[in-house]
C-alpha cells in the first residue's frame, strides 16, 4: 500500500503515520514560547521521526499559534530538520473575540493572510500542503481557487487539501480548482465511526439512531476514486480506550492488544490502517514514549474477524 502524496509533481513517500502537532506549544493562552515548550516539542518530534513519520500536521489555531511557533523554533535550531519533514497546516477557523463571534472564514483575503502568518511562525518559505480546516457555508469555490492560485504562483504553498468536508463539498470545491485536492482529514476512530457507518446503515432499520452518519455518505469512496489521501484525526480516540473497564469496546481493544503483544493505542491505529482506503492516522499524543509505542501499529495486521469485532463492539449495534 502506498502513502506517497503527489508533492511537487513527483511522488514523495510520507509513510503511513502522520504526527499531529496540536499538543505542542504549551497552553492555549497565547504568550511566548518557553524553553520548556521547546524541550517537549523536540522530544515529541524526534520520537515521531524515529518511528518513520515524515508528515507533520499543524493548524494556525493550535495553541493560538504557539504549536507552529515552537516548531519554527525547532527548525531554526536544527538546519537539517526542514529536509526531513513535510509540513501541512490549516486555516479557516477564527476564534471569537470582543468584537466577533467564533466563525469559519474561507474568503480569499483570510486564506492568503493566514498562509503568510503560518510561514512566518514556522520560519519556512513554502508550506507543502494547505488544508481548509472546516467547511464555511459562505465559501465560494472560485474565490478559493483564485487564492490558492496566487499562493501557488508565489511559491508559498505546494498543494491544497481539505478537512472535515464530505463528498459533496469536495466535489463542489474541485469544480473550480485546476489541481486535485490531495488530502481530506476527518475525525475517524473507534470512538467516531460516522464516515464508516455512512456506508453500512443502508437499508438498516436502526439507521435513524445514527443521524451523524448520513452527511458522510460517499466520502470515503470519493476520496478513493479521486486519489484524495484520507487522514484520520482523533485516531487515538483521545485516550478513551485507555481503561479496559470503561466499555465493552475498550475491553476488546485491550484483549486484541494482548493477543498481538502490543499496546491498545497500536491496535486503534492498526484498525484504521487495515481499511483499504490507505487512511493515514494522525497521532496527537505529546508524550514521546506514547508516540514511540505507536510504531507497533505498522507491524501488526488485524484479521477481518478482529477488525469487525472492534467495529461492531464500538458501534454498539449488531450488523446487519
Ligand atoms: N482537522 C481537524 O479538525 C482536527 C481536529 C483536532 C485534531 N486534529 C489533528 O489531529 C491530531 C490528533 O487529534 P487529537 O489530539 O484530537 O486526538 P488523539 O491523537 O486521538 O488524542 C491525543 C490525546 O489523547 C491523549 N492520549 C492518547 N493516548 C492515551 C492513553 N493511552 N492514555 C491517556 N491519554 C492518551 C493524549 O495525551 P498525551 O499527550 O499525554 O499522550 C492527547 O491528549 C491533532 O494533533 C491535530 O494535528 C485535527
Amino acid at each position: 500500500m502506498s502513502f506517497a502524496l503527489p508533492l511537487n509533481t513527483h511522488l514523495i513517500d510520507v509513510g503511513p503515520l502522520v504526527y499531529g502537532c496540536m499538543a505542542l506549544g504549551g497552553d492555549w493562552g497565547g504568550g511566548p514560547v518557553t524553553e520548556a515548550d521547546i524541550a517537549q516539542a523536540h522530544a515529541a518530534v524526534e520520537a515521531a521521526l524515529a518511528i518513520g513519520v515524515r508528515l507533520f500536521d499543524h493548524a494556525d489555531i493550535y495553541r493560538r499559534g504557539k504549536a507552529e511557533a515552537v516548531f519554527g523554533e525547532l527548525l531554526r535550531r536544527d538546519a537539517g530538520l526542514r529536509a526531513r519533514v513535510r509540513l501541512q497546516s490549516k486555516c479557516g477557523i477564527r476564534f471569537a473575540d470582543d468584537q466577533h463571534v467564533g466563525r469559519y472564514d474561507l474568503s480569499a483575503g483570510h486564506i492568503e493572510a493566514s498562509v503568510d502568518a503560518i510561514l512566518q511562525r514556522l520560519a519556512i518559505e513554502r508550506l507543502d500542503i494547505l488544508l481548509l480546516h472546516r467547511p464555511d457555508p459562505l465559501m465560494e469555490p472560485a474565490e478559493v481557487a483564485r487564492a490558492f492560485g496566487r499562493l501557488k504562483a508565489a511559491g508559498k504553498v505546494g498543494h491544497l487539501g481539505v478537512s472535515n468536508m464530505h463528498a459533496g463539498q469536495m466535489r463542489w470545491l474541485q469544480t473550480a480548482l485546476a489541481e486535485p485536492l490531495v488530502v481530506n482529514q476527518l475525525e475517524l476512530s473507534l470512538a467516531k465511526l460516522d464516515a464508516l457507518d455512512a456506508g453500512t446503515t443502508f437499508n438498516d432499520p436502526q439507521a435513524a439512531s445514527r443521524p451523524g452518519a448520513a452527511a458522510w455518505a460517499g466520502t470515503l469512496e470519493y476520496a478513493q476514486r479521486h486519489g484524495v489521501q484520507l487522514q484520520a484525526w482523533g485516531a487515538l480516540a483521545q485516550g478513551r480506550f485507555n481503561d479496559p473497564a470503561a466499555s465493552p469496546a475498550a475491553q476488546a481493544v485491550h484483549e486484541i492488544a494482548e493477543a498481538h503483544r502490543t499496546t491498545p493505542n497500536a491496535v486503534l491505529l492498526a484498525w484504521l490502517l487495515r481499511h483499504p482506503a490507505g487512511i493515514q492516522p494522525v497521532i496527537g499524543s505529546g508524550n514521546a514514549e506514547r508516540i514511540r509505542a505507536c510504531a507497533d501499529a505498522t507491524r501488526i495486521q488485524l484479521s477481518r474477524d478482529e477488525w469487525y469485532r472492534l467495529y461492531v463492539t464500538a458501534r454498539g449495534q449488531a450488523l446487519p
